[in-house]
């Protein structure tokens, strides 16, 4: 049987395995798709161990995706530009391409959910490996970021990263309430940090909130998650978790592998 893998460190959260069960069962391709834990030092030799071993393609999340990225041979346009790489696929000569697929992803669900225009402010938390694999499709899309992050130089680097485009920008966590102060609204808060995976939340200021702001936390949860939480405290009305941005990313993943693109909606009509 075909096989594919997720590689991460946690993983044991993943849901990576139902949604590509889902999809092999719906499109009637065979393949077997586990999950993977890495000991952090030892990223690029697991994968060339699964490759050796009859691996086909692999899903690679927290906190690889940058290091994938160095490993491939060959990278699709959206790879290069984001500069992280969450899929890959070895070819027929024994390459390794790499793809980023969680940019488009999030932006298929932002879109599935009303919650952005081409005209959209959006306000993006985090500096990992998932903050700077959407950026690329959002700016693309046509909207403008401004990236906070608990560590103000790995803003300060994915700015820099993106050195030739206009429309993002970085912010200390604490000019934060100077911008609420002087009337800047965002439309959209994206929390794409991992604190919800430890049950925290990012150390923001509530003044940013606004009762029609749009709010989305990349962690995906049984219920809202510690961040959309304290969004909903604070009086927004829509929020939504990652649950819709992680079978859009695997549908585009399962393309790359397999040149067919599964119908999501009835997946995500099982989640929610
Ligand atoms: N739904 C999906 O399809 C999908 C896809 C990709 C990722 N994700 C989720 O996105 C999240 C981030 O993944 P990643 O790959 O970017 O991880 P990563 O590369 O390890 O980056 C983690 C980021 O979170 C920040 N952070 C960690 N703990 C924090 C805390 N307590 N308060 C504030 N900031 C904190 C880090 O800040 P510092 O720079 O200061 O360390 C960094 O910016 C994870 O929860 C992952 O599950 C979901």
């Amino acid at each position: 049987m075909k096989l594919f893998a997720v590689f991460g460190n946690p993983i044991k959260h993943s849901k990576s395995p139902i949604i590509h069960k889902l999809f092999a069962k719906q499109t009637g391709i065979l393949q077997n798709y586990i999950k993977i834990n890495v000991p952090i030092n030892f990223f690029s030799k697991s994968i060339r161990n699964f490759f050796q071993n009859g691996g086909l393609g692999a899903n690679i999340t927290i906190p690889f995706k940058k290091e994938a990225y160095k490993i491939c041979d060959i990278l699709t346009s959206r790879a290069k530009y984001s500069g992280v790489v969450n899929t890959i696929k070895i070819t027929s000569s024994k390459k390794i391409l790499g793809d980023n697929t969680d940019g488009i992803g999030l932006l298929k669900d932002l879109k599935n959910l009303n919650f952005i225009t081409t005209k959209s402010n959006i306000l993006l938390l985090g500096a990992g490996g998932a903050a700077q694999g959407v950026i690329y499709s959002l700016i693309h899309f046509g909207c403008n970021i401004t990236i906070v992050n608990r560590t103000y130089q790995h803003a300060k680097d994915i700015v820099r990263y993106f050195k030739n485009i206009k429309k993002i920008n970085y912010l200390k966590i604490e000019d934060l309430s100077y911008h609420s102060i002087n009337n800047i609204n965002y439309d959209i808060i994206i929390n794409a940090t991992s604190s919800s995976m430890k049950k925290k939340i990012p150390n923001i200021p509530s003044s940013i909130i606004k009762p029609n702001i749009f709010c989305y936390d990349l962690f995906y949860n049984k219920g809202n998650t510690p961040f959309l939480k304290w969004c909903v405290e604070h009086g927004v009305k829509n929020v939504s978790d990652g649950t819709g941005m992680l079978i859009e990313q695997a549908a585009y993943s399962f393309y790359l592998w397999h040149g067919i693109i599964p119908n999501t909606k009835k997946i995500i009509r099982k989640y929610i």
